[in-house]
């Protein structure tokens, strides 16, 4: 009789935290997911982020421009294919929106859901070694498989790439530019 009063008291007491602890991880994740929402938006027109003004001083090289911002030397946006709800979603933005700044790809976020990217360092590319976290299994690139997988959605193999990756009319010069560019990254 008397050991009943506790053990009610403190099967009452578990499910509460249990509860706010849910309740906390969803919140977490939902900023976690506005973040990465708001923090993909750095093309041009976006007015706030370290790379929203794409005046020419932002940048190093044309390789970092196109790589950050998807412009060309002239400051317009590189025509593309936007065949994604992402693509649709945040348009004009760079290779780094959907394979991170520093190349390595991961998770991207959207709205209606998220994919995964591929490593794209020109080191990650020029090797062999079977698919990455990206999940993408290919063969060596060179610059001119680059530029079929760029301009028109093919890998080394053959196989087509996944709509989420856009095709991009780039000029020989811009893949060149995009080559350094990816292969400075570590
Ligand atoms: C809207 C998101 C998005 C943007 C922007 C984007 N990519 Fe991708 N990219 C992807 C996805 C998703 C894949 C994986 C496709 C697959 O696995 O079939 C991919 C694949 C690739 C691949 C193939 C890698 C492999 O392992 O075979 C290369 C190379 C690549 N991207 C380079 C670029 C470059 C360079 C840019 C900028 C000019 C760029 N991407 C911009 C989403 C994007």
């Amino acid at each position: 009789m008397s050991a009943r009063p506790d053990g009610t008291a403190s099967a009452q007491r578990r499910p509460k935290s249990l509860w706010l602890g849910i309740a906390l991880a969803v919140i977490g994740l939902l900023g976690l997911v506005l973040l990465s929402t708001f923090g993909a938006r750095t093309g041009p027109g976006a007015s706030f982020g370290p790379f929203g003004n794409n005046s020419a001083q932002s940048f190093g090289s044309l390789g970092e421009r196109i790589f950050l911002s998807g412009t060309d030397a002239t400051g317009s946006a590189i025509p593309r294919s936007t065949p994604s709800m992402y693509g649709m979603m945040f348009g004009q933005t760079g290779c780094a929106s959907c394979h991170g700044r520093d190349g390595r790809g991961g998770a991207v976020g959207a709205m209606m859901g998220s994919f995964r990217t591929p490593d794209i360092r020109w080191s990650a590319l020029t090797s062999d070694e079977g698919p990455d976290e990206g999940g993408h299994a290919h063969s060596a690139y060179d610059e001119a498989s680059l530029a079929r997988a760029l301009r028109d959605g093919i890998d080394p193999e053959g196989d087509r790439l996944d709509a989420a990756m856009p095709q991009w009319r780039l000029t020989d010069g811009e893949i060149a530019a995009l080559v350094g560019y990816l292969g400075s990254l570590r």
